[in-house]
């Protein structure tokens, strides 16, 4: 069979563009750690309150040095509403919502979750530098959407940051 040269070269241009993008995918999730967000867990969203984690919000030291940040959405804003992490520490952020669909987004990041009721959304993150980040809800979830927001302060590495345990 006889292939058109113009044809072999626009076949060879897909290829090449096939390569680059599935290699775009393996270098964003190896080297920067992008993934997509799995299923952490579920959860009875009329108990949220009561089961651990979340019965205990907030910022919590591990004994490597890790924390974890646990936070709940609901209409219209997200406990706790201020967050005090320090840079260079591998945060977990484990968060899950009571109501309805809210978003997770903190801006300046890569740290971006849907909070879905019955469902535990959970991310990791190292924040590199000091400095202070908007949390945004980016789900629309009712009148009060625009006015659900908090805010993540980082604070210098090594820093003893306020735990809440
Ligand atoms: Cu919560 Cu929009």
């Amino acid at each position: 069979m006889k292939i058109h040269t113009w044809e072999k070269a626009f076949l060879a241009v897909g290829i090449i563009v096939l390569i680059a993008c599935a290699g775009a995918l393996v270098y964003a999730s190896v080297v920067h750690g992008i993934h997509l967000p799995g299923d952490s867990g579920r959860i009875n969203p009329a108990q949220v309150t009561t089961t651990p984690p979340f019965d205990q919000p907030g910022v919590h030291r591990r004994e490597d040095g890790s924390y974890e940040v646990v936070v709940i959405g609901r209409a219209w804003s997200f406990t706790p509403q201020e967050i005090h992490v320090p840079a260079g520490a591998e945060i977990t952020f484990t968060a899950t919502a009571t109501d309805v669909l809210h978003g997770f987004n903190i801006e300046g990041t890569r740290l971006n979750m849907m909070l879905i009721p019955g469902q535990i959304s959970r991310n990791r993150y190292t924040f590199a530098e000091p400095g202070e980040h908007l949390l945004i809800c980016h789900e629309y979830c009712g009148l009060g959407h625009h006015f659900m927001y908090g805010r993540v302060i980082v604070h210098p590495a090594g820093t003893d940051v306020p735990v809440v345990d």
